[in-house]
């Protein structure tokens, strides 16, 4: 499967994902949203990807937005579709069953940071700038910063970010939750890498089952005490779970199925 925007690479369960437009710093152009999907919704079903590292082409960009070009003389309604079709793609990127990193190689912006966001961690080298800068062309956040800014950094921080349009550095999108680690930029992809291939060592079903807890932890909590209990259900019906035990009481490393 080649896609004309994607560069794909697939290595011992680990897709390696990068937006392949540096001319326009990785901007995510109508093609770029349309193979991300397409993408995506293959790779959902592909026991060849269990895991997936999502970065930028080039030195100095992650994604710096949505194609800025696409905004010319775009009226309400087409602006409403435009902010709905980015959302869907995002949505299955959240929703995707096995671990998504963002490997955050410079500039996430305006879109770039909704996408870092709809990714399930995100990583970032020390030269990474993130920033909703919207407002400086009259428009808001539409691929879903409005909504998932402030459920990872909280509402105050989320609105400063998102009002005043201003860029944040790799340490101070750290300090506030908004990446899980810093890496030198030459020791990003290795510390991406090792992050997932840690992850990857566990039960395939139960990371699939806790992403899905995750995504209910914006219910009521009462409700998404329920779906857990439902979900940790499904997890005691797996022999990995069977397997997992069992090795731990016969103190010798698990083989986990993925069944
Ligand atoms: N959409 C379309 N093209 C973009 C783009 C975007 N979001 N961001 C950058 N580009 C293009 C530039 O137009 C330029 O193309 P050119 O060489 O044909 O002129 C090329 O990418 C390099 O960008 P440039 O602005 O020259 O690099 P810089 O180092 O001076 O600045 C940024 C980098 C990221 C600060 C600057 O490009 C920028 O502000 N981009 C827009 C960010 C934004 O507002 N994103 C949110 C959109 S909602």
């Amino acid at each position: 499967m080649t896609f004309q925007t994607l560069d794909v690479a697939v290595d011992d369960g680990m897709a390696t994902v990068t937006i392949d437009q540096p001319d326009t710093l990785n901007a995510l152009s109508r093609q770029v949203m349309n193979d991300l999907d397409a993408w995506f919704a293959w790779a959902a079903a592909a026991p060849v990807v269990e895991g997936v590292l999502l970065t930028g082409a080039g030195p100095k960009s992650f994604v710096a937005g949505a194609d800025i070009k696409q905004f010319k003389d775009m009226g309400p309604e087409e602006g409403k579709a435009f902010a709905e079709r980015g959302q869907a793609v995002f949505s299955r990127i959240e929703r995707f069953p096995k671990p998504v990193i963002a490997v955050v190689n410079g500039f996430a912006l305006g879109g770039g940071s909704e996408l870092a966001l709809a990714c399930h961690m995100r990583v970032a080298s020390k030269n990474a700038r993130f920033g909703q800068p919207e407002v400086n062309l009259g428009i808001i956040p539409g691929y879903g910063g409005t909504q998932r800014l402030p459920r990872i950094v909280g509402k105050g921080l989320a609105t400063e970010l998102v009002l005043t349009g201003e860029m944040i550095s790799a340490d101070r999108a750290y300090e506030i939750g908004l990446v899980n680690h810093v890496f030198e930029p030459e020791d990003l992809m290795e510390g991406a890498r090792k992050l997932l291939r840690g992850i990857l060592t566990k039960a395939p079903r139960a990371l699939t089952l806790t992403l899905e807890a995750l995504a209910a932890s914006d219910l009521p909590v009462e409700r998404g005490l329920q779906y857990e209990a439902a979900l940790f259900g499904q997890a005691c019906a797996t022999e990995d779970f069977e397997e997992g035990v069992d090795a731990f009481l016969g103190r010798r490393q698990p083989e986990f199925k993925g069944r």
